[in-house]
């Protein structure tokens, strides 16, 4: 059965050009869009979508970077989409990352790592809830 998921293509992504290549890779690995929109977040709505974070060290780097430059949600579907964007994606830190992974080709560290993806159901329940309106995913 369909699963959505939710992504972003984080502001060093857009910011170095990589905005088209990713949205291909996405396309290409048999994702619909959903639903997508560019837009720069304030901090106090990237502190909301990390509040899960909010006790750890990176947390104010993280939402400082998060909100320093346009950047691309987006609403994914296909059958297990969770999993497969994470796989896609690559691991977090993209030292770690398998070759062929979008943060392997486009992550400079583990906080500009170019492409957020939901860790689990309940997580993308929440992400999607957050950003995008229920008349936006019809
Ligand atoms: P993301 O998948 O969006 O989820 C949380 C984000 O926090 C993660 O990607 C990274 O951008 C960032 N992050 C996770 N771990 C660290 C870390 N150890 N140091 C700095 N940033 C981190």
């Amino acid at each position: 059965m369909a699963q959505r998921t939710f992504s972003i293509v984080k502001p060093d992504a857009v910011r170095n050009g990589h905005t088209g290549a990713i949205l291909a890779e996405i396309d290409k690995a048999g994702f619909q869009i959903v639903a997508i929109r560019r837009q720069t977040i304030s901090k106090e709505q990237a502190q909301g979508f990390y509040y899960v974070h909010r006790e750890r060290g990176f947390f104010d780097d993280l939402t400082t970077f998060m909100s320093s430059g346009p950047l691309v949600l987006m609403v994914l579907e296909k059958e297990n989409a969770i999993a497969d964007l994470r796989t896609l994606m690559g691991a977090t830190n993209p030292a770690n990352a398998e070759e062929g992974t979008i943060r392997k080709k486009y992550a400079a560290s583990i906080q500009e790592n170019a492409i957020h993806g939901s860790d689990g159901e309940e997580t993308a329940a929440f992400e999607i809830g957050y950003w995008f309106a229920g008349y936006e995913l019809l």
